[in-house]
C-alpha cells in the first residue's frame, strides 16, 4: 500500500511537510536529516523556522544536510543550495556549522569529497530523514533519467534548463563545467524513512509515473515504489492524472 498525502491547500501542503521535519526532530532530537531546495520546500522550511522561534525547543542535537548542491558556482550564490538552506531555514534554527552539512560547490577531488560525506553522515548514524523534491523529468536530487539504482554520491550533470538558468546567474563561461553533486539513488534508499514533496500542474504527469508507472532508470523517482517507507505528499495538482483512489 502506498503512502499518499494529498493537501488540498498550499497552507496545509506546507504544514504538513514541516510536521514531518518538526515530528523527527521531537521524537528524535539527534535525528539526521536532509533537505532538498527549490520552489516546493521554500515555504515549508519558513514554516519549520517559525515553529522553532515560538516553541523553545534544544536543537543542538540535529543534523541537517543538504541532499545536492551546484557545482563551480560560489557557495554564497543565491542559487546555491548552501545559501538557499542558510536563508531559508538553518540560519534561523542557529545550527552550528558542525550539525549543518553540505556537499561542496568545489572540490579537487570530488569522489573522495563525496566519499567523505557518505563517511560523515555513516558517523552520525545514517540518514533518519529525507525531504526530497521531484524534478519534472522525474530526477531526484541530480539523479537524471538514466541513472543507475545501484549509484551513490556523486558529481553529475543538472538538466539544461537549470544549467542555462544558472550559468546566465552567475556569469559562467561556457568551458567551465556546470553540474550537480548529489547523493546517488542508492544512498537515498538506504534513508530511513523519506517524503517526497511535489506541487503544482507542471509536476502530475511526472507524478504519475513515478507512482503508477514501471520501476524504471529512465524515471529515478520511481525507485521510491520500492522503499519500504516512503510518504509521497502531494497537492491536488500534483495530484490530478493519479489513476487510482488513494484516499
Ligand atoms: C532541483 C534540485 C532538486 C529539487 C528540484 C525540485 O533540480 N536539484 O533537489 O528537488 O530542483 O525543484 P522545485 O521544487 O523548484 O520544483
Amino acid at each position: 500500500m502506498k503512502k499518499i498525502a494529498i493537501a488540498k491547500t498550499e497552507e496545509q501542503f506546507d504544514a504538513l511537510a514541516a510536521s514531518r521535519v518538526i515530528g523527527q526532530i521531537m521524537r528524535r532530537p539527534s535525528s539526521v536529516i536532509g533537505l532538498s531546495t527549490g520552489r516546493t520546500t521554500h515555504n515549508m522550511h519558513r514554516v519549520i523556522a517559525r515553529f522553532f522561534s515560538q516553541f523553545d525547543f534544544n536543537l543542538h542535537d540535529v543534523t541537517f544536510f543538504g541532499v545536492d548542491e551546484v557545482m563551480n558556482v560560489p557557495r554564497e550564490y543565491a542559487g546555491a543550495c548552501y545559501t538557499m538552506l542558510r536563508n531559508e531555514l538553518i540560519d534561523d534554527l542557529r545550527i552550528d556549522d558542525s550539525h549543518f552539512l553540505m556537499l561542496p560547490t568545489h572540490s579537487d577531488d570530488y569522489p573522495r569529497t563525496c566519499h567523505a560525506f557518505e563517511q560523515t553522515l555513516e558517523s552520525r548514524g545514517g540518514i533518519d530523514l529525507l525531504i526530497l523534491g521531484l524534478g519534472e523529468n522525474g530526477h531526484l536530487g541530480f539523479n537524471q533519467p538514466g541513472t543507475p539504482f545501484e549509484s551513490v554520491t556523486r558529481a553529475t550533470r543538472m538538466d539544461e534548463q537549470l544549467e542555462k538558468r544558472i550559468r546566465r546567474e552567475t556569469n559562467t563561461p561556457s568551458d567551465v563545467f556546470l553540474g550537480g553533486i548529489s547523493l546517488g539513488l542508492k544512498t537515498i534508499m538506504h534513508s530511513r524513512k523519506i517524503v517526497l514533496v511535489a506541487k503544482g500542474a507542471h509536476k502530475a504527469d511526472m507524478v504519475r509515473q513515478m507512482l503508477e508507472g514501471p520501476i524504471t532508470p529512465d524515471v529515478p523517482a520511481s525507485v521510491l515504489q520500492l522503499h519500504p517507507d516512503c510518504e509521497f505528499l502531494l497537492d491536488t495538482q500534483a495530484a490530478k492524472y493519479l489513476q487510482h483512489e488513494y484516499q
